[in-house]
């Protein structure tokens, strides 16, 4: 590996081999999402415990300190909304030069397998490839499943992985299912989990971040199951402790409540 793309890559993924990244770029498609109207506060008190924010160069430039340190993966795929006719149907919207600029340790975009739009949105991915390996950036692709969250079988988002793998992204990004080590079996690549909708209970979040984990899993993109969480703070410290120190459910739901009862109290 190239020494700019391997010093990136260990920016994102730490030394156990795992990585969280907070992801805040909803709003490129779905507008001011709820706890993310103005991401800039949503961010701050959650910073120092991810690894990385997966963000649009918008919320980049308005809300995010340029001293602050934290890695920056760069959302670089849009063009659509949810009020519009097909959210498979995205563009690559960042040049090579602003994700320079930006100094983006790597960027992400959406592929949409199985849809109208599976062509281009490969070859977007394909594109953006080819554009950020000549930099030594890394590609995170995101195996987008649009409206339709029924999508999420593990033969399904297996093979959205596979692909984007083979297309040449370094990071892919899918959703946790039953069987999880059969998308990490099948992919030469990290495989990092998002959450998806905010779940009914805390536990509910870290068994299946653990059950991802143990399964092979490489780490999180993971953004309304902490900040939509009443207390994000106690969220993210034991989303944390269950990527990098190997916390059970249990010990994780033991952390959270700890933090949250110190904040309160
Ligand atoms: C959706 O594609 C967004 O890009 C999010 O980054 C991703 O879904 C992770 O966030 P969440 O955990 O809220 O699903």
């Amino acid at each position: 590996m190239d020494w700019g793309m391997e010093n990136r890559m260990s920016q994102f993924f730490q030394p156990d081999g795992h990585c969280f990244f907070l992801a805040v770029d909803h709003g490129y498609f779905q507008g001011p999402t709820s706890c993310l109207e103005r991401p800039g506060e949503t961010i701050k008190p959650l910073l120092p415990y991810c690894d990385a924010i997966f963000v649009t160069r918008g919320v980049l430039r308005s809300v995010v300190n340029p001293k602050q340190t934290k890695p920056i993966l760069l959302r670089v795929s849009g063009g659509t909304s949810v009020i519009g006719k097909d959210l498979a149907n995205e563009g690559i919207t960042t040049s090579i030069e602003e994700i320079i600029r930006l100094n983006a340790m790597g960027v992400g975009i959406s592929v949409f397998v199985g849809t109208d739009y599976e062509h281009e949105s490969l070859i977007n991915l394909s594109r953006l490839v080819n554009k950020c390996e000549d930099y030594g950036i890394p590609v995170m692709a995101v195996t987008a499943v649009g409206k339709d969250l029924g999508k999420q079988t593990v033969r399904y988002l297996a093979l959205s992985c596979r692909i984007a793998a083979e297309l040449g992204a370094r990071i892919v990004k899918t959703y946790w299912c039953e069987d999880f080590d059969q998308i990490v079996d099948g992919c030469p690549v990290p495989v990092v989990m998002a959450g998806g909708p905010k779940c009914e209970t805390e536990l509910e979040v870290f068994e299946f971040v653990y059950d991802g984990m143990q399964k092979g899993a490489a780490g999180l993109t993971l953004g309304r199951n902490v900040w939509q969480n009443p207390h994000p703070v106690a969220m993210i410290r034991a989303l944390q402790a269950i990527v990098h120190e190997n916390y059970t459910p249990e010990k994780a739901g033991d952390l959270f409540n700890s933090i949250k009862h110190e904040q309160q109290g």
